[in-house]
């Protein structure tokens, strides 16, 4: 069987063209004109863009936190239905258990049978010991080639201190380990938020008082310094305000492997809306916390200007009434996270490439491109060329609509985005040459998503 799909113009992180695409055994075997004689179905895609599938390398799919979870991978539906054909999730580390059998455990119990799209897996650090250290040689082998090390959350397991990040980041150089870290003080944030309980400031608004820009802008720049001294790559997730983009553009132009990544909320979404009244802001709390306009323009900038490469939806399945409302009495108990693996290419179209702020190659490149490349999955996912998967969108740019959770396949009662306005969607979606998605509609099965295992050295690579 081969599939032709004919007539898109395909957008690529570094053009952008028309020709068609040939597709046998789930690979991208020709593009280019007149191979209709080679194929037994034709797509007609006219007027429309194809696009490689997404690749959001920032998913919590089953993360405990904060005494619940977030849902799991059979709601991996949303990101097909996005144009994300790829996640790469973080696998927490199980107390008494090292990154690889908690990482094995995760994709054996949560992913695996589960997933309706591909994935590949970060470790996240929550159980230091020696153990820990000595595995770093045998992580690339078992598909783990990123792990995640948390400045914050004081108080839970999350949260290391600066000599094992720099320790981690040390041993883990050698081997091509991507390490990435949650930049915020967890020291100061434990002071602000007591001092907010103690006054009464208990509503979801009193979270982004407790996390201040200056406490992720004084750990993103800590994190620098030590990755620095360690002379390794590092990687910073979730960038939210100007001084933490700016800490780690500094660090890049002074020579180091520094990078980071951003989210559509932190694009598009402000702090006004963790003070919505009647508990609607706990659907803003995630962390770091939301920021005001100024932040989000210079955020665009960072992304325009490739001083942060990646965007990644820190989707986090929570629910609002059952889930966020854990915290209806104090601000520091609601879950932290909000959901958006489905709305993150549509955000970046809408309010990204419709609006003029980056080009459709940046956008592909932010979505999926970069993010193939840093861990270490590109060519193979996240590009639109010979030998690549055939994880491609159908992109509709004349679609018109809104974004809202009555739609939304993610399992839960509420989206961010809800009410905004969508231009452009993912009208038709294949993972490995499998239409998965049509008319924005999920066709394919749960369990047809497959574990594909990174590569070391995704951080090292030149042309950034
Ligand atoms: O608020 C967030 N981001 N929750 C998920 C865990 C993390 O820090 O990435
Ligand atoms: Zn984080
Ligand atoms: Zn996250």
């Amino acid at each position: 069987m081969s599939l032709l799909i004919k007539g898109a113009t395909i957008v690529t992180a570094m053009d952008e063209y028309r020709a068609d695409v040939l597709i046998e055994a789930g690979k991208i075997v020709a593009i280019g004109d007149n191979m209709e004689s080679r194929a037994t179905d034709v797509v007609d895609a006219r007027g429309r863009y194809l696009l490689p599938g997404g690749v959001d390398q920032h998913t919590h799919f089953a993360l405990p936190f904060g005494g619940t979870f977030t849902r799991g991978f059979e709601t991996t539906t949303a990101a097909a239905v996005g144009g994300t054909t790829t996640i790469v999730d973080f696998a927490p580390q199980i107390s008494g258990l090292g990154l690889i059998d908690s990482v094995l455990k995760h994709e054996e119990e949560q992913a695996k049978g589960k997933s309706a799209v591909d994935y590949s897996f970060h470790g996240i650090v929550m159980d230091v010991s020696q153990r820990l250290f000595d595995e770093i040689p045998m992580l690339p082998d078992n598909g783990i080639p990123t792990v995640k090390l948390f400045m914050a959350y004081k108080g839970t397991p999350f949260m290391v201190d600066d000599g094992t990040l720099y320790r981690y980041l040390s041993d883990a150089r050698a081997h091509g380990i991507t390490v990435m870290v949650h930049a915020e003080n967890g020291d100061l944030i434990d002071v602000l938020q007591k001092a907010c309980v103690r006054a009464g400031e208990l509503e979801p608004r009193f979270h982004a008082v407790s996390r201040p820009p200056l406490v992720e802008a004084e750990a993103t720049a800590r994190a620098m310094s030590i990755a620095a001294m360690a002379e390794a790559p590092i990687f910073v997730v979730h960038v939210s305000c100007r001084e933490a983009a700016a800490a780690i553009r500094s660090a890049y132009l002074a020579g180091q492997q520094a990078y980071g990544e951003t989210c559509p909320h932190y694009l598009t979404l402000t702090v006004d809306d963790l003070a919505k009244p009647d508990f609607e802001g706990a659907k803003y709390v995630c962390s770091p916390a939301l920021r005001s306009k100024d932040h989000l323009d210079a955020l665009w900038q960072a992304v325009s200007r490739g001083w942060l490469q990646v965007v990644g939806s820190d989707h986090c399945g929570f629910d609002w009434r059952t889930q966020k409302h854990l915290g209806r009495d104090d601000f520091t108990k609601i879950p932290n996270g909000a959901p958006g693996v489905q709305h993150r290419m549509e955000v970046m179209w809408t309010y990204g490439v419709e609006t003029g702020k980056i080009t459709r190659q940046k956008m592909v490149d932010l979505c999926c491109t970069a993010p193939a490349r840093f861990n270490g999955l590109f060519p193979r996912k996240g590009h639109i060329g010979v030998g690549s998967d055939a994880d491609l969108v159908v992109w509709d740019p004349g679609h018109r609509g809104k974004m809202t959770a009555a739609d939304s396949l993610e399992g839960v009662d509420f989206t961010p985005y809800e009410g905004m306005q969508q231009k452009g969607r993912a009208q038709k979606v294949f993972l490995r040459g499998n239409l998965t998605v049509e008319d924005g509609k999920f066709i394919g099965t749960l369990g047809q998503g497959r574990w594909v295992k990174g590569d070391p050295y995704g951080a090292a690579y030149k042309g950034l």
